[in-house]
């Protein structure tokens, strides 16, 4: 596996970054990964699209915010690499664009050099760590940031595998509050606000394997970003999030995408 390093991967349960590679095709999850993956199609045949969307929205707002001047990007909960990855669409629009990735699975340790291949002018490195340990991420972010000029700060489809028991948006203050004015949060997140029976399924059948699942509601989501100023449309479906910056997904249309996505600036 790319690092060299000796990692261990579990593969007695399933972890939402194999399970989450399995929607999207590849090929780095197990047959435990993909049994549970095949337990949510059960409830909701349109998963694969629904991950896809979800992509979609983070390579678009990436880009927007690239074009909008950021240089800076903190990745939390990043997955396995699925290209394009976050920093070849921010490079594509600013090749000195700095990237940080971060995760707490091994299995994306084990596979992040396929995410520190950048260009010459740029940089991309990786953390591995865990958001409910905030203090550890800014720590090892600020040895590759400038944490004087604007950083985005990207939470896409992580903040529903943290419970408010732990503390999810106390966590994205903290991580925000190192960061200048004129930083930016993105944030993708799933909610039973349109399916609350299915939604309701699937929460169960994770918990029974150990998987956290905090759907969180409009209010609940659009509450990490308070006191920020919500970059045009605001809270939105993901898919409906300036389309204008890339393609449709196939699929995307044909019924409810049961997630929000939204980008704030830190005043
Ligand atoms: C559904 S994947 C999303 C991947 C990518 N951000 C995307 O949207 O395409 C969720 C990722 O969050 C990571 N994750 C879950 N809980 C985490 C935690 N407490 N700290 C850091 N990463 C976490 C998982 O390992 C997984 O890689």
């Amino acid at each position: 596996m790319g690092t060299g390093l000796m990692v261990e991967i579990d593969t007695s349960k399933p972890h939402p970054a194999r399970m989450y590679d399995w929607y999207l095709g590849g090929k780095d999850n197990y047959p435990v990964d993909e049994a549970m993956g095949r337990q949510m199609l059960a409830l909701d045949p349109r998963v694969p699209v629904m991950a896809r969307v979800n992509r979609a929205f983070m390579h678009r707002a990436t880009r927007w915010l690239a074009e909008h001047g950021v240089r800076q990007f903190l990745d939390v909960g990043t997955g396995i690499p699925t290209e394009p990855n976050l920093h070849q669409v921010a490079q594509q629009v600013a090749p000195d664009a700095r990237v940080v990735y971060c995760d707490n699975d091994p299995i994306v340790l084990a596979h992040a050099e396929a995410l520190l291949r950048g260009t010459d002018e740029g940089v991309t490195e990786y953390l591995q760590a865990d958001v409910r340990d905030p203090d550890a991420i800014l720590e090892g972010a600020r040895k590759i940031l400038d944490f004087d000029r604007p950083v985005a700060l990207s939470l896409i489809a992580l903040l529903h595998f943290v419970s408010d028991e732990d503390g999810a948006h106390e966590l994205v203050a903290r991580l925000l509050s190192e960061l200048p004015s004129g930083s930016y949060l993105m944030v993708s997140h799933a909610t039973a606000d349109f399916t609350p029976e299915e939604s309701q399924a699937a929460t169960d059948k994770l918990k029974a394997a150990g998987v956290t699942l905090a759907l969180r509601s409009r209010e609940e989501f659009a509450r990490f970003f308070d006191g920020l100023e919500l970059v045009e449309p605001g809270v939105e479906v993901p898919q409906l999030w300036h389309p204008e910056l890339g393609e449709p997904v196939p699929g995307q249309d044909d019924g409810v995408i049961p997630g929000y996505g939204a980008v704030g600036r830190k005043r």
